[in-house]
């Protein structure tokens, strides 16, 4: 195994099916290149949290930090699930496309590093809520957000948590331009380039599935049209009618925004879906039309 002396060249490995097949490379090679790129991108809540000084901060600046804080404890499930399902799935395509299990098992390995630096974003926006005295986030809030999301097929879970990404570092990035403060904004722009990195990864293994011929890309078209569709998901809670759930909460539907300037740019989140979309299936789209006349044409209705 190669010895790495720095970080520079370490980065997340696009053709994740081909680097199995091809490239002959082991679970426990890929396993160490997620190592290393998340020991890579480590950071302090610490560091960050002991340098915003609260009494500096705007009403709008508190109101993001409250509901990022709170938008982000529904991470945990998402990553606990995914590490489950992903070794059912590894399981089911043993002795199949033993090329694909090893892509599905990559996959659960990596959600215990998704999790755990989803664990700092949680922990340090709530923290600095904590210390500018806000409401304090009850137990039973809690426990609401963390419910598990219901299963579905791997491709459009994956690509679902893709665009779940990046409506996360889309908003994040329009914290970090809004705040005044500096040390806070530095604190947003540290979590939207996770978000971005996390983005990446879901785009790796969404391909990976439809570059084994396992998966359709209709499923990932699917999924985009769901959001990017009139009145859809990428336009959370400001619908007008946001979906009575009860079995998990959707992060995106719960942003109380009311009476701030609303960190968004929906501009930004359909770019990056639709190069999401073109990296996973190679589909050129450009627009919410576009994407529904795929999506149609790939279910062949
Ligand atoms: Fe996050
Ligand atoms: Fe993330």
């Amino acid at each position: 195994m190669e010895v790495v002396t720095d970080y520079r060249d370490v980065d997340i490995i696009p053709n994740l099916y081909g680097a199995f097949a091809e490239d002959r490379m082991s679970l426990v090679d890929v396993t160490w290149k997620q190592h290393l790129y998340h020991e890579k991108r480590r950071w302090s809540a610490a560091v960050f949290v002991s340098a915003v000084d609260i009494d500096t901060l705007s009403m709008a600046d508190r109101i993001y930090l409250w509901n990022a804080g709170r938008a982000e404890l529904t991470t945990k499930p998402g990553a606990d699930r995914l590490a489950r399902i992903a070794d059912t799935e590894c399981r089911r395509w043993q002795g199949i496309d033993d090329t694909l299990a090893a892509v599905m098992q990559s996959c659960g390995t990596w959600s215990r590093y998704w999790n755990e630096e989803e664990a700092f974003h949680e922990t340090t926006f709530n923290a600095l809520a904590r210390r500018l005295g806000m409401e304090p986030r009850g137990n039973d809030t809690f426990i609401e957000f963390r419910k598990v999301f219901p299963d579905d097929n791997m491709l459009r879970t994956l690509f679902l948590l893709a665009i779940s990404e990046i409506t996360a570092m889309v908003n994040y990035v329009c914290c970090a331009r809004l705040t005044k403060n500096a040390a806070l904004a530095a604190l947003f722009k540290q979590v939207a380039a996770d978000e971005a990195q996390h983005m990446r990864y879901f785009v790796s293994f969404c391909k990976a599935l439809v570059d084994s011929g396992r998966y359709r890309a209709k499923d990932a078209l699917a999924i985009a049209h769901l959001f990017l569709r009139e009145n859809g998901e990428l336009h959370g809670s400001h619908r007008d009618r946001v979906e009575a759930r009860g079995t998990h909460v959707n992060w995106w539907d719960h942003l109380d925004t009311e009476g701030i300037e609303r960190p968004d740019d929906l501009d930004s989140k359909q770019k990056a879906i639709y190069s999401a979309l073109k990296s996973v299936t190679g589909i050129d789209v450009a627009s919410p039309e576009e994407v529904e006349e795929a999506w149609v044409e790939s279910v062949g209705v």
